[in-house]
């Protein structure tokens, strides 16, 4: 008899529906495609305006081959790409557009599983809340890291260079002429990031998951061996669909649980906790953003990559990969949490080996003994907000400053470097209408930089407190994430500049040293309540009416949760 899949609902039987369904698809192909072979999505996000993902077309032409050659019929489905250097005005604001349009093609299509190719930030978050929510049998390839460029003999990382290097143009200790020179070296060679920043935290979070084959994440894009592991998870694919091996099968809270001992071992990109939590969201996980903060802050770093350390991506895989840096952290990890392949997680982390302990450094002597991410509450932050301690200086974790004041990163560029700003070291600058109602879409801007007269006298670091999010390549003592944001009626909204702030992150607080009748007294201005822009049509209306805080992940209301793959309606 002849095998049922969810496809056979479009291919099966012998009547007029089932003849348009198979005759428009033939083009070519025999009808034994359409006879008990499960029908493969390939989920691809390249396109030449997501440079990071250009090449996944070529991953994909091996994971179509593995896809046949285990039985199946490979689908190439071009889903929603997004660029993170080049979508204006942040790629975030589309993460969910994207990760609604793919779990639509997926239901509405005659389609019995997927494979996953994505890498540039926001495309492995939308592809696995996409595969949540749509709940079909689905594997992620991550498309791979660049290689390292260099200048002057000098690797460059990417972003977290950038970051560096402009604000040593803007110290007058690097020529704005050999700045751009840096330029054509930044970008060696087709992949993601090669730094620690979000593209690299998600392919690696990913896996420890469960989604992606085990030792695959981290495989540098240009590496032979990512073909094999992409031929590798179209075989796998199939073989998910003969057995029903669906996300909501196997991914547990005990996945998210070593989804967070992972984030913090490899000192991962603080946007992480914003995706995780929308995945959980979608698969019906009770995943807060305190259980960051309760099972990854007493994780050591055990990785020494840019922007918190040295190295770059092609460096960790040449020291053992991220099962090498997982094997180390074993004991706090669930035993229990299954992969994709059926199996679980801490089952592949016995033949795995550190061979530089520069780069991945072993747990007696870690870079950091506790990295996780810290969650603070106080009464600036209700809802709480985040702090990579890794990433700040430890000189600021305790600290009380008045604050300095911008109502958006337009006013911000405005007046940091006018030479009459009231601001020192001990300053605290406070960014607001950047959350995702009020930007619209969260932008990486929380990573302030400094005004030129504080860098031009040495200093590097001061505290910056933001309701939006920072790129996963920068570095500094940045409080991000604040909920309630300012345009939702938080107390950010209410600060003045000279007000104290006290941050104490061994305590976990953050306070705005107002007392709550004079806030009372306080309005906020009509752009921070209303955002700096008011869309009245199009997906930012929608976004803005629907999107939920970053404690929810940053997801639309509508979209939480599981819509399963049924589709009730046939218009033929
Ligand atoms: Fe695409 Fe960094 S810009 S991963």
């Amino acid at each position: 008899m002849m095998t049922e899949y969810r496809s056979s609902e479009w291919y099966g039987g012998e009547d007029r529906n089932a003849y348009i369904h198979r005759a428009w698809m033939r083009r070519g192909v025999p009808a034994s495609a359409f006879e008990g072979r499960p029908q493969i999505a390939i989920a691809n996000t390249a396109s030449d305006l997501t440079p990071c993902n250009s090449h996944l077309t070529e991953i994909a032409q091996s994971v179509k081959n593995g896809i046949y050659e285990a039985g199946g019929i490979p689908l190439e489905l071009p889903v929603v790409s997004l660029g993170e250097t080049q979508v204006r005005p942040t790629a975030m604001l589309w993460r969910n557009m994207a990760a609604m349009a793919t779990e639509e093609m997926l239901r509405a299509n005659p389609i019995d599983g997927t494979v996953l190719l994505g890498g540039c930030d926001k495309t492995i978050p939308s592809l696995l809340m996409a595969a949540a929510s749509v709940d079909l049998p689905a594997v992620v390839v991550p498309g791979g890291p660049m290689l390292t460029g260099h200048f002057r003999n000098e690797a460059l990382g990417c972003g977290t260079d950038v970051w560096r290097l402009s604000e040593e143009v803007r110290a007058g200790t690097l020529s704005e002429v050999a700045f751009l020179r840096s330029e054509s070296s930044m970008i060696r060679s087709k992949g993601h990031c090669n730094t620690m920043g979000t593209a690299s935290t998600m392919a690696l979070v990913a896996e420890a998951l469960g989604v992606v084959i085990p030792g695959v994440a981290g495989t540098p894009a240009p590496d032979a061996r990512l073909l094999e592991a992409a031929h590798e998870s179209g075989r796998l694919a199939v073989q998910l669909v003969t057995e029903d091996r669906r996300p909501s099968t196997f991914l547990t809270r005990g996945s998210f649980h070593n989804a967070i001992v992972a984030l913090a071992a490899i000192g991962g990109s603080t946007n992480a906790v914003v995706h995780l939590l929308a995945v959980a969201g979608r698969l019906g996980i009770d995943l807060e953003v305190d259980d960051f903060d309760r099972i990854g802050a007493e994780v050591p770093l055990l990785v020494n990559l840019q922007p918190a350390g040295k190295y770059l991506m092609d460096d960790l895989y040449r020291a053992g990969g991220f099962l090498a840096v997982m094997k180390e952290v074993r004991d706090l990890l669930d035993p229990d949490a299954l992969t994709i392949t059926g199996r679980p997680f801490v089952d592949y982390l016995d033949d795995a080996h550190v061979w530089d302990p520069q780069v991945i450094a072993p747990r007696s002597e870690p870079l950091i003994a506790a990295a996780g991410i810290s969650v603070l509450r106080g009464s600036l932050a209700p809802g709480g907000a985040i702090i990579k301690p890794a990433a700040a200086s430890p000189h600021l974790l305790k600290h009380r400053g008045r604050a300095v004041v911008f109502d958006s990163i337009e006013d911000f560029h405005a007046r940091i470097d006018d030479p009459a700003l009231d601001i020192d070291e001990g300053s605290v600058m406070v960014l607001r209408g950047c959350g995702p109602r009020g930007y619209p879409g969260m932008p990486e801007v929380s990573n302030l930089p400094l005004p030129k007269k504080l860098l031009e006298r040495g200093v590097r670091d001061i505290v910056r407190i933001c309701d939006g999010r920072m790129s996963g390549t920068a570095y500094g003592t940045v409080i991000l994430h604040v909920t309630p944001e300012a345009a939702a009626g938080g107390p950010l909204s209410l600060v003045q500049s000279g007000d104290w702030i006290s941050l104490d992150v061994r305590n976990r607080r953050l306070d705005l040293e107002v007392s709550a009748e004079e806030l009372a007294g306080r309005r906020p201005n009509e752009s921070t309540v209303n955002g700096y822009a008011n869309p009245r049509r199009g997906w930012e209306r929608l976004y803005i009416d629907h999107v939920l805080q970053a404690d929810q992940g940053a997801d639309l209301d509508f979209l939480v949760g599981r819509s399963g793959a049924a589709v009730s309606r046939e218009s033929h």
